[in-house]
């Protein structure tokens, strides 16, 4: 892959940061979201990137994002959605605010930034290579389960609109991919201390991004299961 221009929400922690730093060791710029200024300022210091307070579930701060990129970088070749947060709740005591919350930032978030994105991507398709946009989704968005149905729904949805995506950016040579990981251990849902060799590491769903981004700009992903191989092998 040439020299690219990423943007990635949510890369102050976990996977999105374990991006952050893959791809600006493969030599491209990065600008990245977060919401908190202490993370987001140990990612850009670790990595070089360009870190961003940014909510991507606010209209504005998705405006002030995709300027910043242009400031920054003269535009936007590889987008990653990947901030999202995390409600579960058993149906019959659910908090409907709560799930608006959560669709707020995985789902409208997600669209919103997008939709102010693609204008540029298709105005650049004159050039071979048209961009990229990563969705990251789940397996909890291909299997509901008990107490998901704001976050499962919400990935379903993920994937749903990836594929919306995929047949209407193909055309412009824009390439949309869904990565559904299976349990990663970061500090998602407030989980702390995780640290077992057999189950995923933010790098591992990293390396699956870059890999298919690596891909030539003819070929197309749609949408990627990553599992642990053997999540229950006691070391
Ligand atoms: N970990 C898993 O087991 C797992 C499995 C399947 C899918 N996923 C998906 O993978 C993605 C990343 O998860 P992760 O495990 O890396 O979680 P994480 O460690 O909690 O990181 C989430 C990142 O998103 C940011 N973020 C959250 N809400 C945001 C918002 N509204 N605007 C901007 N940034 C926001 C967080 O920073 P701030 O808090 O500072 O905003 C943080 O940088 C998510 O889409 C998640 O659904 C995770």
């Amino acid at each position: 892959m040439d020299q690219k221009r990423f943007l990635i929400t949510g890369g102050s922690q976990g996977i999105g940061a374990a991006l952050v730093a893959l791809a600006r060791k493969a030599g491209h710029a990065v600008v990245f979201t977060g919401r908190h200024d202490d993370t987001i300022g140990q990612v850009a210091g670790e990595t070089g990137a360009f870190g961003l307070q940014a909510d991507s579930s606010i209209g504005d701060d998705n405006e002030k994002t995709v300027e910043t990129c242009q400031e920054q970088m003269g535009g936007i070749d590889v987008l990653v959605n990947n901030a999202a947060s995390w409600y579960s709740a058993a149906i019959g005591e659910l908090d409907l605010d709560a799930m608006r919350r959560l669709f707020d930032t995985n789902v409208f978030g997600m669209v919103d930034l997008t939709n102010r994105v693609v204008p540029f991507m298709k105005a650049k398709t004159k050039v071979p290579e048209g961009g990229d946009i990563v969705n990251i989704a789940s397996t909890s968005g291909t299997k509901g389960g008990k107490l998901g149905t704001a976050y499962a729904a919400s990935k379903w949805a993920v994937r749903g609109i990836s594929q919306c995506w995929q047949a209407e950016l193909r055309p412009h040579s824009i390439r949309v991919i869904s990565i559904c990981p299976s349990e990663v251990q970061t500090r998602w849902g407030g989980r702390v201390g995780r640290n077992n060799p057999n189950k995923l590491y933010a790098i591992d769903i990293a390396e699956t991004i870059m890999a298919a981004l690596n891909m030539h700009p003819r070929a197309l992903w749609p949408e990627l299961s990553v599992f642990a191989t053997n999540p229950w092998k006691e070391d």
